[in-house]
């Protein structure tokens, strides 16, 4: 089949085509869905959080989730966010002087000046960023940085788990855009499955899940033996986020489906000369009082060897 998405190679992440205003009021509207799901930024197996001294956030996006986690930590931390574009980074001068962001290709070599720097890695939504071959090469990378006994905190989907709630024809239609979008790039939808098994191979011990949550809102523990510090389906998603979530994804989805159009990738589901049409429906399905559309949540921490 023509796939004029794997044959694009400087195309690294499937939404990167929005403009900066628009995918950073995604970002942001995601974090705060995230966090209130897992009632913290930082996971409280994570001990002495005010001991910290170097965290570092990895594809940091706007650098929302290093920003609010700096107002935690003590002023003495240095907290720093890495992407390999600077389009959503905040604007220095608004942030404190233990905030700094800098670019950042995952994909090469860690430079020797961040190497065993950091106390924390924090990564998050790399699903659709990185091809099936590509995860094991950045784990490796991004191991490099961390302190002998720091952690790695990974947040990330499955594509694949993308659903529609109830599952209405163009409500699932436009929740599949995801998982077919990933494969077409050379994605994995169900990246997250292998995830623990690339962070034991670097060396980490798999934190388990904590015996009960803080926050406004308690996740059931992940299935045992899953190796996931959390994990949560869109069905269990807290009650007080799902309409923001929900809402958040489908303008996302609306503008896959207009990437998809532009440029011709081939589907089942819409033309360029239909695309309007079926964008329409997927609004009107998950409008108020409709289908809500989902992808799982899902967290590994480990800790670094000595
Ligand atoms: C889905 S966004 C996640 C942003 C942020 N972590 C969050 O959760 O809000 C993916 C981010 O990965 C960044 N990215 C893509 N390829 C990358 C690479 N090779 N190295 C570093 N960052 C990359 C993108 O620029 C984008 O900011």
């Amino acid at each position: 089949m023509d796939n004029p998405i794997a044959q694009n190679s400087e195309q690294t992440y499937i939404v990167d085509f929005e403009p900066p205003e628009k995918e950073r009021l995604r970002l942001n509207i995601q974090h705060d869905a995230v966090v209130r799901n897992y009632g913290h930024l930082l996971p409280p197996a994570i001990p002495d959080h005010g001991n910290l001294t170097d965290v570092a956030d990895v594809a940091t996006g706007t650098g929302i989730w290093l920003t609010q986690l700096a107002e935690h930590l003590p002023a003495t931390a240095t907290l720093h966010g890495f992407d390999i574009t600077d389009r959503l980074f905040p604007d220095q001068s608004t942030l404190p002087q233990n905030v700094s962001f800098s670019l950042l290709n995952v994909l090469e070599p860690i430079p020797e000046s961040l190497c065993e720097k950091y106390d924390i890695v924090h990564i998050r939504g790399l699903c659709f960023v990185l091809k099936a071959n590509e995860w094991a090469g950045v784990v490796k990378n991004v191991t490099r940085m961390i302190k002998p006994s720091g952690y790695i905190v990974w947040t990330d989907t499955n594509p694949g788990s993308a659903q529609a709630i109830p599952p209405t024809k163009f409500a699932s239609q436009g929740a599949a855009l995801m998982d077919y979008m990933c494969k077409l790039r050379g994605g994995d939808p169900f990246c997250c499955s292998s995830l623990p098994t690339h962070i034991k191979n670097n060396g980490f011990t798999i934190i388990p899940p904590p015996a009960e949550c803080s926050g406004e809102y308690t996740p059931s523990p992940p299935p045992a033996g899953s190796e996931f510090y959390i994990e949560i389906p869109g069905r269990d998603f807290n009650p007080s986020t799902v309409e923001a979530f929900s809402n958040n994804y489908v303008k996302a989805l609306c503008s896959v489906a207009s990437f998809m159009a532009k440029n011709n990738v081939p589907n089942e589901w819409f033309t360029p000369e239909t695309v309007s049409g079926f964008v329409e429906e997927f609004i009107k399905e998950t409008g108020e009082g409709g289908s809500r559309v989902f992808f799982d949540l899902i967290c590994v921490v480990g800790r670094k060897c000595e």
